[in-house]
């Protein structure tokens, strides 16, 4: 248990995380020798679509362009390959990749650039073959294949014998151990990181590193289990933990409030007694919201009010954080020199239940607090906001960025050739 780590007088943790910095001693996009060879590029274009299959936010695909860029420049035939949703290893039409080649050539005018209708396989080599100096060629999403997420040797060597160079731009998936994150690095000799996948890494690893204190985590969102995980890593190092969102319910529940039918993670209760215990012994506060916003009935609510934690009935629902919590969190973010913000803080994506969110986010940008985003669902509330070019830095890794945090070195990363 990380609280039985040293401590120093002030209650932090001097955590170990030579393992998360020996992304450090991997090559990067200039490191590598580029020059006319053909580069397999992993890319993170796992973009949200609406319900028509039109983008609606591209910041993936548009982040990795400088690294596109400067491998067209090198003369290199680049080799793009992303998955698309979560196909199960079936070929499933509205996650073929033709909307994302349609914008990739919006993107690259005066590029040619190709797109395959498969990943591996004689007539993907083909076309490798006939590929042009400064042309480009995007496969078809590798998740259509079992094998991808089965890190199959033979699929990942078929991918291998496409390209000289494999570049990992797919920060987003680099905590996966798949044949197109992971085992194609076992079949090509140089293999290195692009501009995104660093500015990533050194934004996040940073804040942990050498954090500018005090260091204040937000945790919200609803996939309440992935975040449980890493408050048990922030204990000790960041300075305050403001939780929101549906994380909120469990943390409450475990206290012995009642939450209605607000959403809750039951397996999860002792983990969040002990994380509570243990932050009390460390330099590490845990605020929770001392009022919510609750409904009776999210899809179409009859009533909304606004209530103290001590008085949520079973018939709630919790969407958003209270008027008293908001000016409490306001104030401890008004004193961090830096932030860390995974998940929204209520249900964003209505109006009646964005205040939380929405004022947290313009009290940040508004009193310049260095603040990195992760995770799609914080990003899209940002974006919704129109705040996302005033935040410091957004993330396009949901989880991968808390992997970082928890210290790790992330598979896609470890795979790739040292300095
Ligand atoms: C993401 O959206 O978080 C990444 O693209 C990874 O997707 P996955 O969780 O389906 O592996």
């Amino acid at each position: 248990m990380l609280v039985s780590e040293p401590k120093d007088n002030a209650g932090y943790i001097k955590r170990d995380l030579t393992d998360m910095l020996k992304f450090r001693d991997k090559k990067s996009l200039t490191d590598l020798d580029l020059r006319n060879k053909r580069v397999l590029v992993r890319v993170d274009f796992n973009v949200p679509m609406n319900e028509h299959g039109n983008i609606t936010d591209a910041r993936r695909i548009r982040y990795t362009l400088p690294t596109i860029h400067y491998l067209l420049n090198e003369n290199c035939r680049v080799i793009l390959i992303s998955h698309l949703g979560r196909p199960k290893g079936k070929v499933v039409d509205s996650l073929k990749m033709d909307t994302i080649y349609k914008r990739l050539k919006e993107y690259c005018p005066l590029s040619n650039i190709y797109l395959a209708d498969e990943c591996i396989g004689s007539s993907v080599e083909k076309m490798v073959k006939k590929l042009k100096a400064r042309e480009i060629l995007l496969l078809e999403n590798p998740r259509f294949y079992p094998e991808e997420r089965e890190n199959d040797v033979d699929f990942a060597k078929g991918l291998a014998r496409l390209a000289d160079v494999y570049v990992t731009e797919a920060f987003a998936t680099a905590h996966r151990r798949h044949a197109s994150t992971y085992g194609v690095c076992d079949h090509i000799e140089e293999k290195g990181y692009g501009f995104l996948v660093e500015k990533e890494m050194k934004f996040i690893s940073n804040c942990i590193a050498k954090p500018k204190r005090p260091l204040t985590v937000i945790l919200g969102g609803k996939k309440v289990e992935d975040k449980l995980d890493v408050i048990k890593y922030l204990i000790g190092v960041a300075d305050n933990i403001l939780i929101g969102g549906g994380m909120a319910y469990t943390f409450l529940l475990a206290k012995g409030y009642s939450i209605g039918k607000s959403v809750r993670d039951l397996s999860k209760l002792e983990d969040v007694r002990q994380y509570m215990k243990n932050a009390e012994a460390s330099c590490t506060r845990i605020y929770l919201p001392r009022d919510v916003v609750v409904c009776d009935e999210l899809e179409y609510p009859s009533k909304i009010e606004q209530v103290p934690i001590t008085e949520i009935n079973e018939n709630h629902v919790g969407v958003d954080l209270g008027d008293e919590t908001i000016e409490v969190y306001k104030d401890i973010l008004s004193k961090s020199q830096q932030v860390i913000w995974q998940g929204p803080l209520g249900v964003f994506e209505r109006q009646e239940f964005e205040k939380g969110t929405k004022e947290i986010a313009t009290h940040l940008i508004e009193n310049k607090i260095y603040t990195i985003i992760g995770g799609g669902d914080s990003a899209a509330a940002f974006e919704k906001f129109g705040f996302q070019d005033d935040v410091s830095f957004i993330s396009t890794g949901g989880g991968a960025s808390l992997e970082v945090m928890k210290g790790t070195l992330l598979p896609g990363i470890e795979c790739l050739s040292d300095k």
